[in-house]
């Protein structure tokens, strides 16, 4: 490997590895868990970056007894200013460039806007929108360089369309969608791939975390596994793929959320998005309110 601008110059020139080495933001559960047991199943060491230590060995764990690979994790909350010295700290500890960057780790907001916390929204904000971001700035300068790999930035079908109940979440994604887009473009001639996957929902924890799970898309639209969209995701990388909607229905859904008028698809999402929680239904009810919304169950 040559040109290391992710890696401390002490540590480039013997960055030699038998295996390509994918770094999995979120990799400890649901999508990025999925996608990175794929990639170790293709003969890719990992590096796993999630806040719980515990469920990080826990993942690592299940890849290593059914894969011959290198598995590292990284406790780390990547909204942390520091994110970047840290991956790059433990990079060089492993002597090792990244092929592959997963941006995965995302996290919901469910309710009102207008009645989130401040604090809330910033979370999201900066894991869904700026550490992506920061991630990918940081290293595909080295992988135009080696003129190798590339990056699989999971968004959602929501980054297509406006959704009230869980706005902040919805434009977040269309933030990463708009991002990958337009840097897979930049970086095409150079050898590298950026591929950006919208899945419609899919059966994680991520629903319940955001106080989600009475909401009426959970109950009406089909929802897939996280092992069928990983497939797709990373088939897609691999056939150099800007975009990757898994499923046929999603795709249709694609297709018609792109090509129906807001007037008509915001209300629709409107009335599938809003969480309808029963406890604060009823406190309402009783309070004369005449709605369920509104409100957070914390951080997720
Ligand atoms: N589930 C769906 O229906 C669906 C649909 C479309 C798109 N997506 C997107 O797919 C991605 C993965 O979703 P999922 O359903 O697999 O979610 P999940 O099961 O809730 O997993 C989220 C992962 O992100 C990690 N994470 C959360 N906050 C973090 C932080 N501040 N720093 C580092 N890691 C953090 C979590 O570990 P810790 O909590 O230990 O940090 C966990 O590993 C997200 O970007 C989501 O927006 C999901």
């Amino acid at each position: 490997m040559t040109g290391a601008p992710t890696l401390p110059a002490e540590h480039s020139s013997h960055a030699i590895a038998t295996r390509p080495i994918a770094i999995v933001t979120g990799g400890s559960e649901g999508i990025g868990l999925a996608i990175a047991h794929l990639l170790a199943g293709r003969g890719h060491d990992l590096l796993l970056v999630a806040r719980r230590a515990d469920a990080l060995e826990q993942a690592a764990a299940s890849i290593k007894a059914e894969h011959s690979v290198e598995v590292t994790t990284v406790s780390l909350d990547l909204t942390r200013a520091d994110c970047l010295d840290v991956l790059d700290r433990e990079l060089a500890r492993l002597g090792r460039h990244p092929h592959i960057l997963v941006n995965n780790a995302g996290i919901g907001h469910s309710g009102d806007f207008s009645e989130a916390s401040p604090g809330e929204l910033d979370r999201l904000v900066a894991l869904n929108v700026v550490t992506p971001g920061r991630l990918m700035r940081h290293m595909i300068p080295g992988m135009r360089t080696r003129r190798a790999g590339g990056i699989i930035n999971i968004a959602s079908l929501g980054g297509y369309v406006p959704g009230p109940y869980q706005a902040a979440y919805y434009a977040s994604k269309a933030y990463l969608i708009s991002l990958s887009e337009a840097l897979a473009a930049e970086v095409k001639a150079d050898g590298v791939r950026v591929t950006v996957v919208a899945p419609g929902p899919i059966n994680t924890e991520f629903h319940a975390k955001m106080g989600a799970e009475n909401a009426l898309y959970r109950r009406w639209l089909p929802a897939s596994s996280p092992a069928t969209v990983a497939r797709w995701a990373v088939f897609g990388f691999e056939l150099g793929l800007r975009t990757v909607v898994p499923g046929f229905l999603n795709l249709v859904g694609a297709v018609a959320l792109r090509l129906l008028p807001h007037v008509v698809l915001v209300p629709v999402m409107a009335w599938l998005l809003d969480p309808r929680r029963p406890a604060e239904r009823g406190a309402q009810d009783h309070a004369g309110g005449a709605s369920g919304r509104g409100g957070d169950r914390g951080d997720r």
